[in-house]
């Protein structure tokens, strides 16, 4: 059954992302590029936040920038109250393309994470384990990325993220490059993880269903230089259920907000 029941707002709880007035712009000989204007936002502990955005309009920059991994040109970026100044290893991160390493296998990848983090081998192996039942890996486990499809390529990498159960989760187009039918899949894992977990989550997407399936905020970025449009609560609960929350008329009406505001801008889901 969905639940209709508006939640208390959860920015009312410990802000665990604080943006404030970002701006990012990048200068190369070809000139400079405002990346993000203005951009304040705040995530709240376990928080799943949804960004959607025309092309260019700075989504990755956005997700960079709180990893550690783009500096500010100016304003600020703190995470659990502490100044991001540099890369940040307490927190999960899919990039929009599967960062992997070509000589080693799925496993190899993925247990990465437990090796740059010292994690407990056995703990690691047993996690990997069911990572790559999850996401329908099973049975290329020893496969090389290149041996791999662009969607499995993509989980693997999110697999990767999970292992070590981030506090924070930061994903980029995780599942651009998935199947319809793979995507449906992982975002009812996603939604199940993200309810089980308490882990706050931040998902860039290009797909409107999917931001308002799996959020309880949609923001919603204009052409570049990026800014926030319009933020939108989804009091849809957290049980949800694929088939019949898609179908509720909060679901609908969000949605349709959402598209409306992204086809002001051209670009449509
Ligand atoms: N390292 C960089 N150096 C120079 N310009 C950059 C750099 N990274 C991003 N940009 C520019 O900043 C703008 C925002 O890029 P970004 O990748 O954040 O967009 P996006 O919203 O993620 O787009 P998409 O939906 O296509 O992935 C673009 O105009 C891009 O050219
Ligand atoms: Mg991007």
């Amino acid at each position: 059954m969905t639940a209709t029941l508006p939640e208390p707002s959860a920015t009312l709880t410990t802000p665990v992302v604080e943006v404030n007035d970002l701006n990012v712009t990048f200068s190369s000989k070809r000139g400079r590029v405002t990346a993000l204007d203005g951009i304040n936002l705040s995530v709240g502990q376990g928080e799943f936040l949804s960004i959607a955005g025309p092309s260019g309009c700075g989504k990755s920059t956005l997700l960079k920038v709180v990893a550690g991994l783009t500096r500010a040109s100016s304003g600020s970026v703190h995470l659990r109250g502490s100044s991001v100044s540099g890369p940040r290893r307490d927190i999960g991160y899919v990039f929009q393309r599967a960062a992997l390493l070509e000589w080693r296998n799925v496993r190899g990848n993925i247990l990465l994470q437990a090796e740059m983090r010292g994690m407990d081998k056995a703990k690691a192996a047993r996690r990997a384990d069911e990572l790559i039942e999850m996401t329908g890996l099973t049975g290329f486990e020893q496969s090389l990325p290149h041996e791999l499809s662009g969607g499995m390529q993509q989980r693997v990498s999110l697999c990767r993220a999970l292992l070590h159960e981030p506090d924070v989760l930061l994903m980029d187009e995780p599942f651009g490059a998935l199947d319809a039918l793979t995507r449906e899949r992982m975002n009812i894992e996603l939604h199940r993880i993200w309810r089980e977990t308490g882990t706050t989550v931040i998902l860039v997407t290009h797909s409107v269903a999917e931001a308002v399936y799996l959020a309880n905020r949609v923001v919603v970025m204009s052409p570049r230089p990026g800014r926030i449009m319009e933020v939108l609560d989804v009091p849809l609960g957290k049980d949800r259920n694929y088939g019949t929350t898609m179908e509720d008329p909060v679901f609908t009406q969000i949605s349709s907000r959402v598209r409306d505001l992204l086809g002001a801008t051209h670009a449509g889901d």
